[in-house]
């Protein structure tokens, strides 16, 4: 009886500390995400409503494809991507913390991965190439980021013209944002909305950086 109640005391408990640490997260907005919390990416729930997988197709990534990565924590989309663009991609990992970027180098050691690489910076301080990137992606990530127009203006400059930058938003994320809190920023630095997809719990907005700019790439 107490072995077959173990597991359910186990799964009882890890929801429990996940709502705490949602809670704690609650009371402090952008901060981010700790590398300590990891679980509450990697796990069957996220697998199945925004899984790595279903997010490369949302965004149309192919063999080939340069893709930008930001605030790739502990490399949920990096190492599948890095697979799926192969030998003649390459991903570029970007996040904050270099806790996460520890994490991501684990799993590229012990899978061998040659194209993927680390860059420890934050979303906004310009320290990616302009005009590089086929695709970018936000996966819950943008409300943690405190200057969220400079962020997508570096993703903007840094997606080569008519690249997309992907943004998937999860609920009960605590930083979570709405479709039109997103589309007001990204209408402010120039994207276009390409579409739509998912609703709730989870949905993801592709954006185009147009062919013809509007807006001078500055260089950094
Ligand atoms: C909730 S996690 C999401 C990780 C990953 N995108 C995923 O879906 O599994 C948010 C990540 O964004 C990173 N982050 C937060 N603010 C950032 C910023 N200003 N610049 C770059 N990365 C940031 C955090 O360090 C964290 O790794």
């Amino acid at each position: 009886m107490a072995t077959r109640q173990f597991p359910r005391l186990v799964l009882f408990g890890l929801v429990l500390a996940g709502i705490g640490a949602l809670w704690r997260r609650r009371q402090h907005p952008h901060l981010p995400c700790p590398s300590s919390l990891s679980f509450l990416l990697e796990n069957p729930f996220m697998n199945r409503i925004a899984g790595a997988e279903l997010l490369l197709d949302r965004a149309h990534v192919t063999a080939g494809m340069r893709i930008l990565d930001v605030g790739c924590g502990p490399g949920r989309i990096t190492l599948p991507a890095a697979r799926r663009v192969g030998a003649t991609g390459e991903v570029v990992a970007l996040d904050i913390q270099q806790a996460m970027l520890q994490r991501v180098q684990k799993k590229i050691s012990a899978q061998g991965v040659t194209n993927v690489r680390l860059l420890h910076a934050g979303a906004g301080d310009g320290k990616t190439d302009a005009n590089t990137f086929d695709r970018a992606f936000l996966v819950t990530v943008l409300g943690e980021i405190p200057d969220k127009v400079a962020a997508l203006r570096e993703i903007y400059r840094a997606l080569k013209p008519g690249g997309i930058l992907s943004i998937t938003e999860v609920f009960p994320d605590p930083d979570f944002q709405t479709p039109a809190a997103i589309r007001a920023i990204a209408d402010e630095v120039g994207f276009i909305p390409h579409n739509r997809i998912g609703t709730f719990p989870a949905f993801t907005l592709n954006l185009s950086k147009p062919v013809t700019s509007r807006i001078e790439v500055q260089p950094t």
